[in-house]
């Protein structure tokens, strides 16, 4: 049958009601994710008062009420099912901050698969992912579930995710709907408090919170959801400026608009709607098409329609959306489909497999005094220590709802494993947020006892995602003085201490960066997270993450982030009117891109053609790397821009690209990047893009570290003028 007869005969022949519960969304209680808890759903299903549902899962229970809505409603509209299969779903793989620090596209796309093959199979079919609001702010508990600081690498983790939540064809039965969430600038809250309103400029509107989702869009993304926040003033549920005009009229979003969780009825909140009818009109005149769980629009808009402040096009338009959205689904046809069959035994067997080997590339080794990782053969005896260092459970991180903590790997499980004829000896010491020490002491025994000591610190699985930001982003309870009182014995025994970090955003851990000999950021790693860390710990997996957000030294650094504008007066410590701190560096501790890893790599011979390059031109910059290390280890290396004189100042560094290498010890090798040169252009002073002749540099190298990077240069032409000969 033609889909669009379909849908046109269904939309001529509903109600009013049947129409608004095609708008609506509500939770099941399968997971709560907001403030505002259902009832029981069955008969306003069967009245067809409710068309999508949220937060149930297993095949069993969807198809029931998924049989209740085709066989007993009037018009037998099938039920759109979402969940936040966010960083994986039964299995999970590591928050998508670690994840992001794994720089690798095809990686990103393939745990975005997986985890829709294993949604799908418990009958879900639209994720609310990828989450691609980029953050500069570590107090910000949902960093933990974005790309990291930069709007380049959001773009590119965009595509990847959209590419494999939605596959090629959305009625597959392992396809799944993807939602592109917040939009828009939801990370930058004030500061650093979630939910808070955001004020930005325009520029940094869309220089640096647009991309990604420009991205998404060009993927093909289904679906994207509004951020809680307003934007200067306007909340972006009723933002109809950039859904309207420039999600739909100039991006060409064609898609659904799914609000956040009660983000409409929140418009009286916001001091914008004095009640729900004028709340639910806003929002569906900015082009929200699913009102998710705040009831707006089935109590709202009968008195809005009545009162001529919506049409029924208007809401004929969202419901036309919406039900196109089930027909590219399958979900007419073929409702049963997603949940059809269990999957196999093989299958998760792979999956987990895939979650083990994605966990370890999402490590990312801090620091490495002396080589002390990978753990030398010799070491038969460890300490493993700490809050988080037999938690299976906090491995799941935030945004694991569908997760099974019974299946999780812990850190001690992990490495017991790994290491079967070592002695691993355990305490936690001090607990990650509460006051008693009293553990302490029996953690100092077992220093002497060990050859090794392992830390495992940091943050509990809800201490970041979301409404868990934290103005003291570093580590809770007693942690600190446990830290530091096992690196004072280890000291005094002459052993090395190893501190692993879990963690949903960057810490501000200085002084243990200081003291400890080894550090590892560990994110929330998931299913597999006990044995990632013991491949990496003994080395059987060389460590290649890089931190997708830059780590501050101190709190009063934030936000901080490599793509700064230099200012009239940079940082220069010559001169004394110039832009810096009386107490810290204005460096982060680490950089973004920072990562170690088992090689030793030196960068050489940047080589930069063709010398000038017109708009429509590629850019092609070749490195030598060579691994003077004494072990295979794979290197990642970053392209930066800098365009120094502009019509607008332009950033220090803008992340244009990055390349893999893996060499054996001794090998050099050469790795080659290209660039069109059309991604040099930039936003005028209109906001238009433009692309300005000059020179542009050129910088490569391990990280956003300005002084450890080769630069060459590149001089842009205007596509009619010939090229400048140098003087
Ligand atoms: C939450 C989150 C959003 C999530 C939605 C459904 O409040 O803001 O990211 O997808 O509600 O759980």
């Amino acid at each position: 049958m033609d889909h669009m007869s379909r849908i046109e005969m269904l939309i001529r022949d509903m109600t009013l009601v049947e129409k608004l519960g095609q708008l609506t969304m509500t939770a099941a209680g399968y997971a709560v994710t907001g403030p505002v808890i259902a009832g029981d759903s069955t008969d306003a299903i069967k009245a067809g008062a409710i068309g999508n549902l949220l937060n149930l899962f297993g095949a069993g229970h969807v198809h029931e009420l998924q049989r209740l809505a085709i066989e007993e409603s009037r018009l037998g509209i099938p039920l759109l099912i979402a969940f936040d299969v966010i960083h994986g779903h039964r299995t999970l793989f590591p928050v998508p901050l670690g994840e992001a620090a794994l720089f690798d596209p095809d990686a990103w796309a393939l745990t975005a698969r997986e985890a829709s093959r294993e949604a799908a199979a418990d009958g879900i079919a639209m994720a609310f992912a990828p989450m691609l609001d980029v953050s500069r702010d570590p107090r910000w508990g949902r960093s933990a579930e974005g790309p990291g600081e930069d709007p380049w690498l959001g773009a590119q983790i965009a595509g990847a995710k959209v590419r494999g939540i939605q596959g090629d064809d959305l009625s597959a039965g392992e396809a799944l709907a993807a939602v592109a969430k917040h939009y828009c600038a939801y990370g930058p809250v004030t500061a650093g408090r979630d939910y808070a309103s955001v004020d930005i400029s325009e520029r940094c509107l869309h220089e640096v919170h647009l991309p990604p989702f420009a991205a998404a869009i060009a993927a093909g993304v289904a679906a994207i959801m509004p951020a809680f926040t307003d934007l200067a003033g306007i909340p972006m549920t009723a933002h109809v400026g950039l859904l309207r005009r420039l999600l739909r009229d100039q991006l060409g979003f064609d898609g659904v608009i799914v609000s956040d969780y009660n983000a409409i009825a929140e418009l009286m909140r916001h001091g914008v709607a004095a009640n729900l009818s004028q709340a639910a009109t806003l929002a569906l005149k900015a082009g929200v098409d699913i009102d998710m769980m705040a009831n707006a629009y089935r109590l709202g808009l009968p008195a809005a329609l009545q009162a001529g402040a919506v049409t029924m096009a208007e809401i004929d338009a969202a419901v036309r959306r919406v039900l196109t959205l089930k027909e590219r689904l399958g979900l007419f046809d073929q409702p049963y489909q997603r949940g059809a069959a269990p999957e196999s035994g093989a299958a998760r067997a792979d999956r987990r497999r895939l979650a083990r080997s994605v966990a370890a590339r999402a490590i990312v080794l801090l620091k490495n005094a002396n080589d002390v990782l990978p753990l030398a053969p010799s070491v038969r005896r460890l300490a493993v220590a700490g809050p988080l260092a037999d938690a299976p459970s906090e491995m799941g991180g935030p945004w694991s709802l569908a997760g099974e903590p019974a299946t999780h790997v812990g850190v001690l499980a992990g490495l017991r494993a790994a290491l079967p004829e070592s002695e691993i000896l355990h305490a936690s010491g001090v607990g990650i947020l509460a006051d008693d020490v009293s553990g302490i002491p029996q953690v100092l025994d077992l220093c002497a006892a060990a050859d090794a000591i392992i830390l495992c610190l940091g943050e509990a699985a809800d201490m970041s995602g979301e409404a868990a930001s934290r103005a003291h982003p570093d580590l809770p309870g007693q942690q600190r003085a446990f830290a530091q009182a096992v690196i004072d014995r280890a000291r005094m025994l002459g052993k090395p201490v190893v501190a692993i970090l879990f963690c949903g955003r960057p810490l501000v851990v200085p002084w243990l960066v200081e003291q400890a000999d080894a550090v590892l950021a560990a994110w929330f790693l998931g299913s597999e997270a006990g044995n990632a860390i013991a491949d990496v710990l003994t080395g059987s997996v060389s460590p290649s993450g890089r931190t997708p957000m830059s780590w501050p030294r101190a709190t009063g650094q934030i936000p901080i982030f490599f793509g700064q504008r230099p200012g009239g007066r940079p940082a220069d410590s010559s001169d004394h009117f110039r832009s810096r701190y009386l107490d810290v560096p204005n460096e982060p501790l680490f950089p973004f891109g920072h990562g170690l890893s088992y090689g030793r790599f030196a960068l050489s011979k940047l080589r930069v053609t063709p010398p000038h390059a017109r708009q429509g031109d590629l850019i092609e910059v070749r490195v030598d790397v060579a691994n003077d290390g004494a072990r295979i280890a794979q290197e990642t290396v970053f392209l930066f821009t800098h365009d120094r004189i502009a019509t607008v100042a332009r950033p220090l560094l803008e992340l244009k690209g990055f390349g893999k290498i893996e060499l054996q010890p001794g090998e050099t090798g050469t790795l080659t990047l290209s660039l069109p040169a059309s991604e040099l252009s930039f936003l005028g002073l209109d906001l238009q893009p433009v692309f300005e002749p000059g020179e542009i540099e050129i910088l490569v190298g391990p990280c956003a570290d300005r002084s450890r990077l080769l630069v060459g240069t590149v001089q842009l032409l205007a596509d009619d003028r010939p090229p400048v000969c140098s003087s």
